[in-house]
């Protein structure tokens, strides 16, 4: 199988490349770096460094988009919205265009989105079926799995990656965490009551796969672990994990008063189940957080 990826050099999308590669696919990343593109993605991944040079010849059989500017880095201005807008709507929407022109169509679009669909919920379990919400992250995804689903009205077959917090020693959310927590400074934000909805990388990338190759996947999936946790208890299970005590509180005034509205991001969350995956019987490794962060620390 041919697979072009677009956001292929970033966190995610490397492990995809030498997932896909390690199963004898050909991949092609769409960056804004082509050079690094070897060295971020393997020796054997074929760089890409517009829709342009998509030409006739060229053939895909998939299109992986997992593009974004990343959604934490900075405050949550009206630029900064509308920068993180199009570096996925936009880009998705020149995919899709680009879908239509080209002679030989892919037989499926994989495409980002997050469990920031959902809103902010306190409580309640969520699934596929739950409505969107209201705030910034919820109105980016749901612009973002838009665009991604017209290429259905080409019969082209769309699936939609609902991702939480994907654990990987190598970047992340776990990443930044780790230091803080080996170093005893680890802290719970806020009241610690918010959920926390997170995934091993190797289930993720089993997931994408098993999206991929399976040809009656459509629609929505969530990519969570099936037992999400609170804040708190995140921060008890990393604490026991690097065997350093966790003993601090950020209060979330003072996350509210550096992050702006982007602190919602940690001190609010949702719990959300990959109610799809279940039910198609997927099996995930690392089902419970002890067993995911036991793995990724030691290696
Ligand atoms: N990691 C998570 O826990 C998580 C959770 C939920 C959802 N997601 C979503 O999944 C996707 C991949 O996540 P990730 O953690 O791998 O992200 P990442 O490490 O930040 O990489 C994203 C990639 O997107 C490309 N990109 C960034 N800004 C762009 C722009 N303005 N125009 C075009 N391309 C741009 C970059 O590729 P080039 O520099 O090569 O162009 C970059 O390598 C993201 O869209 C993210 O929002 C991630």
């Amino acid at each position: 199988m041919h697979v072009l990826i677009t956001g292929g050099t970033g966190l995610i999308g490397r492990r995809l490349c030498a997932a896909l590669s390690a199963r004898g696919d050909s991949v092609t990343v769409l960056s804004r770096r082509p050079q690094s593109v070897p060295k971020l993605c393997g020796t054997g991944v074929n760089a890409m460094a517009s829709l342009d040079h998509w030409t006739s010849e060229l053939r895909f059989d998939a299109l992986i988009n997992l593009a974004g500017e990343p959604i934490i880095d900075a405050r949550w201005t009206k630029t900064r919205q509308q920068v993180l807008l199009d570096s996925r709507v936009a880009v998705t929407e020149k995919l899709v265009k680009k879908i239509a022109q080209t002679k030989h169509q892919p037989q499926v679009l994989i495409s980002g989105s997050a469990i920031g669909y959902y809103g902010i919920d306190a409580d309640q379990t969520l699934n596929e079926e739950s409505n969107s919400g209201h705030d910034f992250s919820a109105s980016l995804c749901v612009a973002w799995e838009k665009a991604a689903q017209t290429v259905t009205e080409m019969d082209v077959r769309s699936v939609i990656l609902r991702t939480g917090l994907v654990l990987d020693n190598d970047g992340g959310i776990l990443k930044k965490m780790l230091l803080p927590f080996q170093c005893a400074l680890g802290s719970r934000l806020g009241d610690g009551r918010q959920w926390m909805s997170w995934i091993h990388c190797e289930d993720y990338l089993n997931a994408v796969l098993t999206l991929l190759d399976d040809t009656s996947a459509t629609g929505p999936y969530n990519l969570t672990a099936p037992q999400p946790v609170t804040n708190a208890d995140f921060t008890r299970c990393l604490s026991r994990a690097v065997h350093r005590p966790a003993l601090f509180v950020i209060p979330a005034w003072l996350l509210r008063l550096a992050m702006g509205e982007r602190s919602d991001l940690l001190l609010g969350g949702q719990r959300v189940l990959p109610t799809r995956l279940l039910t198609r019987g997927f099996h995930f490794h690392y089902p419970d957080l002890t067993s995911a962060l036991a793995n990724l620390i030691e290696h």
